[in-house]
């Protein structure tokens, strides 16, 4: 069982399954605390890479930074890891399907490698910490724990743990963020709160419950993707009455109490596009109304089609009508400086494009050519190589800012240019020899 003195002594071996993006910096941070570690994932890839002292993800930050001493191991197999652990951390996908409905099966089959192996007498803590809705843990595990004859409180405890960190990001890693943790029993709580005071310099906050735990980080997502299809809609209205959607921002961000947030091609990633379909699932499960949570996640789902509508009407306002229209994509990753593509706006928008009738090439230096391999699109080595008519921002990486776009145009006969990201000076694109638009532009 965890106690507060065995985190103190450090005395635990600390699982972790799913060793992606959230798993890996988690397994190394708890190593770096002084814990012994047991990685686990079912992905031979990602366990040969670590194996050989490789980091396996696209985080250069992990390049030389993966452990070879006995306090490390890494394993495909539960048996090899659950039964010695005294905490086992679970960091594996939690997606939606086509019909946005939660994808749990990760989580479940987490959940049977951990349950069939654990050792009842080590009473481990089985903490969640994959984005999911309020009841999840209990759901999809408290089954198992019957199905393997497993009381919880005498065998087991159950925790939910969110993650925060933002790949990356390294003022928001691992390290540094506070974390809110929920468990079974208020004395297990107390030592998870210990065991995540030593993995991070943030505050970590104990919660009432394994739910509250739950709801906490889907409600974070839930009002970034409130506040991002706010300033979204306000740049598909301000146009239309001929008025800048950013000047207005900067203007009311002025009052002390304003949230600035930029407007774009729409939202991307792992959490922000996914995580509140996860409590419009719940929420309608339970009859209660979730009217503006579903209306922001329309909104931001809808913005890559409202773009190429707006870069289509661009062009046509200098006679070009969309067949064979060559539009060049700057960027691809759904953030800035990181090659991680899930949930990228720029696909829908180059479907749009491309449904229109448009030729769509992408230029991201970040991205392998084979990460591209379902989308429709053309890939080019250099932005020059193309001659588009009409280029557009997307991802506003470094590299991207800083091309030389007196030479870019010198290679398009239109010359339009659209800052889906509104990061440029439009004024340097125009004396450049652009003719300029984009997001919230009037
Ligand atoms: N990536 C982020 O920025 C971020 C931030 C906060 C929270 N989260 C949440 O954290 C969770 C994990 O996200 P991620 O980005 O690390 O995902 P990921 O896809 O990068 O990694 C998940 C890993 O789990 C492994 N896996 C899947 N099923 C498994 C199983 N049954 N047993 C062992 N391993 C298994 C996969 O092979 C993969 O290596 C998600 O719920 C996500 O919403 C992610």
């Amino acid at each position: 069982m965890i106690t507060r003195n065995r985190v103190e002594s450090r005395d635990l071996t600390i699982g972790i399954v799913g060793l992606g993006y959230v798993g890996l910096p988690t397994a190394l941070g708890f190593h770096d605390a002084g814990f012994n570690v047991i990685g686990l994932d079912i992905s031979e890839r990602v366990i040969n890479s670590l194996k050989r002292g490789e980091n396996p993800g696209d985080d250069p930050a992990f390049d030389g930074a993966i452990p070879t001493d006995e306090k490390w191991n890494i394993t495909l197999n539960p048996s090899e890891a659950v039964p010695f652990c005294d905490v086992v951390i679970v960091t594996v996908p939690t997606p939606v399907l086509d019909d946005h409905r939660p994808d749990l099966r990760f989580v479940k089959s987490a959940g049977v490698s951990i349950f069939e192996n654990i050792t009842r007498e080590k009473r481990p803590v089985v903490v969640l910490e994959s984005t999911v809705y309020p009841g999840v843990t209990r759901e999809i595990w408290g089954p198992l724990l019957e199905k393997y004859e497993l009381e919880e409180g005498r065998d087991v405890d159950l925790a939910y743990c969110p993650e925060r960190f933002v790949p990356g990001d390294p003022e928001h890693g691992v390290r540094q963020v506070p974390r809110v943790v929920g468990a079974n029993d208020s004395g297990v709580c107390a030592a998870l709160a210990d065991l995540y005071s030593t993995l991070t310099t943030g505050e970590v906050h104990p919660v009432s419950s394994i739910e509250v735990a739950e709801a906490a980080k889907v409600v974070e997502n839930v009002q970034r993707d409130l506040n991002i299809a706010l300033v979204n809609e306000l740049a598909l209205i301000f146009p239309e009455i001929g008025i800048d959607v950013e000047e207005v921002l900067s203007a009311a961000a002025t009052k002390w109490n304003f949230h600035r947030y930029t407007p774009g091609i729409g939202v991307g990633g792992h959490c922000i596009p996914v995580d509140p379909y996860y409590l419009i699932q719940k929420a309608t499960a339970a009859g209660a109304p979730v009217d503006l949570i579903s209306s922001a996640r329309s909104v931001n789902a809808n913005m890559p089609k409202q773009v190429a509508t707006r870069i289509l009407n661009n062009a046509a306002k200098l006679g070009r009508t969309p067949n064979n229209l060559k539009i060049l994509l700057l960027g691809w990753s759904y953030k800035p400086g990181i090659a991680d593509v899930r949930e990228t706006p720029s696909e829908p928008l180059a479907s749009a494009l491309i449904e229109a009738g448009s030729k769509v090439y992408v230029w991201d230096p970040f991205i392998q050519k084979d990460e591209l391999q379902d989308a429709p699109v053309i890939w080019v080595e250099s932005p020059i190589d193309v001659s588009a008519d009409v280029v557009v921002l997307c991802t506003a990486h470094q590299v991207v800012l800083e091309i030389d776009w007196k030479e870019l145009r010198d290679t398009s006969e239109l010359g339009l240019f659209y800052d889906g990201r509104r990061v440029v000076n439009m004024n340097d694109l125009r004396n450049a020899g652009w003719i300029t638009a984009g997001v919230g532009y009037p």
